[in-house]
């Protein structure tokens, strides 16, 4: 079984699509849902609220199957300097792309038989891995994502653990997040152009195929298991 978050657009949607197809079991966690499926369990969560995350409870969802993790439901937040974001701008950011993860982790991990979670993939960016102007709580958020993989996979290699955890870039995909960040203010946002010009060029992935990039990616045999990557 596929648990995924952030499955009402974007790439989530795509790798819900993607295993529903394969005929995998997936419980899919956002705000809204649009994908009806008699394999699919909408779970409906504000991962920026503490209360709502802590009433999350997936223990009647769970199957004995083996279960793959992805912590994929993220968001950019405003696109202004730092000296010009709100405490709510920092904290939404900080829930959805750090703490609910790492929450999310930690609850599936906790509700399932050792060795069951057979692979953890948390959607990471290339914006964690480099700094992009006017986007400091994003870059950052998706710099402690990888950190907290790096984390997690030393803890379950010592606990004899076979879980694989990868922090995984996806590349520039054609998702909302890009729509937000075209629309973002050119006078705020000294890479808008850049972002404009991805699209003008059709240089964005689609969806569709970055999710299979992802299953791809999950089942490549691995001789050397790096924790950080990116699909190329
Ligand atoms: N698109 C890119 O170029 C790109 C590049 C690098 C990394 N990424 C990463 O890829 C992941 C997916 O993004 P996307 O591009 O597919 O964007 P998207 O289309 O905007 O999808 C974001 C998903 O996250 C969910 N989400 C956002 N806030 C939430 C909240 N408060 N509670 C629950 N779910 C929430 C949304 O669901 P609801 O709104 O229904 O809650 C939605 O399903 C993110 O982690 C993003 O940082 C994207």
């Amino acid at each position: 079984m596929v648990i995924i978050t952030g499955t009402s657009s974007g790439i989530g949607k795509y790798l819900a699509k993607y295993y529903l197809e394969k005929g995998e079991i997936v419980v899919g966690i956002s705000r809204k849902h649009s994908l009806e499926h008699k394999n699919y369990s909408a779970i409906t969560c504000d991962l920026s609220d503490y209360s709502s995350i802590k009433a999350l409870d997936l223990s009647n969802v769970i199957t004995n199957e083996e279960i793959i993790l992805i912590n994929n439901a993220g968001v950019i937040g405003d696109i202004i300097p730092t000296s010009k974001c709100d405490l709510k701008h920092f904290y939404e950011v900080a829930m959805v792309n750090i703490v609910a993860l790492q929450y999310i982790t930690a609850h599936v991990l906790n509700i399932s038989n050792k060795n069951q979670v057979k692979t953890i993939v948390n959607i990471s960016s290339g914006a964690g891995r480099r700094p992009i102007a006017s986007w400091s709580a994003y870059c950052s958020s998706k710099a402690a994502v990888d950190m907290f993989s790096l984390t997690l996979q030393e803890e379950l290699l010592e606990q004899n653990q076979t879980t694989k955890v990868f922090s995984l870039a996806p590349g520039v995909v054609d998702t909302k997040m890009q729509n937000t960040i075209r629309k973002s203010n050119p006078n705020d946002f000294s890479s808008h152009n850049t972002f404009v010009k991805l699209k003008e060029e059709n240089a964005l992935n689609s969806p569709e195929a970055t999710a299979q990039k992802i299953d791809l990616f999950i089942n490549a045999k691995k001789d050397v298991h790096q924790v950080i990557n990116r699909i190329t």
